[in-house]
């Protein structure tokens, strides 16, 4: 259990007492945002809690539920679409428009990515700028302005080190940081938001799926498509994620893990899973979808396309057909929150395919090096991750 009446609210700085004092926040980036209604919990710059104050925590059950952490941090955009200094706030409620283009029109960007604690106590996040780099081209897509690289990597970094009592000792898990970029700003008719807001939250968590075996059940999805071709499949925008939940509500309620999507043409060839990417393994091949638009360019997807090659394997990014699934030896998939995750079945209408999983495999020799990299106890020669403290 999470003893989360250990830290009272009256241990907290008295400058982030004031919760129902909030800051109306003007301006905008596309024209007059006067009358924008958007505040946030006033700011708050130090953390008056030490790592100390995390050792009732039980590390041991978490999973990947949301556990409030105790700060934020907040940037709005200006009128000449540049972000203003951002800064850290209680973690909070935030209060929006109803004519929000986030809430009206689904205006919005999020990312994922964690912070890791060394066996020395230091934390590390894994390759921060790739993310800011897939915000801006998302952002881009769906006409918003977007931090710079510089500006989202600050604002990570604040987060975790304001949260760091939240991270989880090594080996217990992460401290998944959640970028979001939303058009905070009010609009009626269809149109970017006059306003927009970058803030980042954070929770600790574990693993994504529940299977207790470690290894996921996996169910061709033939009726509902992910993505479509010119469509926002390529980028991490909010509004290609609640269309999935009706194909993984079905998929869960008959025991599955999550569905696997094909192409929305054909419906032959392989895209993603609701939440990862996917890899087929066959002898010294390692097949995975091509990011050709539909499928989202992960971070932990090319993260282990290239320890993968490192480690002597063939790496090829393709069109796979769904009949390559009888072929292949092993399947895993990719993402920031899953990891590394093995497949142990996959389930195409009456047919089930079953693969290899545990010891020796392909995917446990790719995560072990990954979860290495990641948590400082393989040395990192590329330069993928970030100390911060
Ligand atoms: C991530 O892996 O960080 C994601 O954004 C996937 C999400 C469905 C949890």
């Amino acid at each position: 259990m999470i003893h989360r009446t250990l830290f009272p609210r009256s241990s907290w700085p008295r400058s982030c007492l004031s919760s129902s004092s909030f800051s109306k926040l003007g301006g905008g980036c596309h024209g007059d945002a006067s009358r924008a209604v958007s505040s946030m919990p006033e700011p708050c710059r130090s953390s008056p809690f030490s790592d100390d104050e995390s050792r009732d925590i039980d590390w041991d059950s978490l999973g990947f539920g949301l556990l409030p952490t105790d700060y934020m941090y907040v940037m709005k955009c200006s009128e000449d679409e540049n972000f203003e200094r951002g800064q850290l706030s209680r973690y909070g409620n935030i209060e929006l428009s109803p004519a929000a283009g986030v809430l009206n029109y689904g205006q919005g960007l999020f990312e994922g990515l964690k912070a890791y604690r060394k066996e020395d106590g230091g934390l590390l996040l894994f390759r921060p700028h790739d993310n800011a780099l897939r915000m801006r081209t998302g952002a881009e897509r769906m006409c918003m302005p977007s931090p710079s690289v510089e500006q989202f990597v600050d604002a990570v970094k604040q987060t975790a080190i304001a949260n760091r009592r939240w991270v989880p000792p090594s080996g217990k898990g992460s401290l998944y940081l959640r970028p979001l970029l939303v058009g905070t700003g009010p609009v009626l008719g269809l149109a970017p938001a006059p306003e927009y807001t970058f803030l980042v939250y954070a929770s600790p968590v574990r693993n994504y799926f529940k299977e207790d075996s470690g290894a996921l059940n996996l169910y061709v999805e033939t009726k509902f498509d992910r993505a479509s071709r010119g469509g926002t499949g390529g980028v991490k925008t909010i509004s290609n994620y609640a269309p999935a939940l009706k194909a993984i509500t079905r998929a869960k309620s008959r025991g599955f893990s999550d569905v696997l999507y094909l192409d929305s043409v054909n419906k032959r060839t392989l895209e993603e899973v609701s939440s990862c990417n996917i890899f087929l393994v066959k002898g010294n091949v390692i097949s995975t979808p091509a990011t050709s638009g539909t499928i989202l360019p992960g971070v932990t997807r090319k993260s282990v396309i290239d320890i993968a090659r490192n480690r002597g394997y063939e790496v090829e990014e393709r069109a796979i057909d769904m009949d390559e699934l009888s072929d292949a030896r092993e399947v895993f998939c990719t993402g920031t929150a899953v990891g590394v995750a093995p497949v142990g079945s996959i389930t195409c209408l009456d047919k089930r395919i079953e693969y290899q999983t545990g010891a020796g495999t392909t995917c446990q020799e790719l995560y072990s090096t990954l979860v290495g990299i990641q948590t400082g106890t393989t040395e990192d020669k590329i330069g993928w991750t970030v100390e911060i403290s």
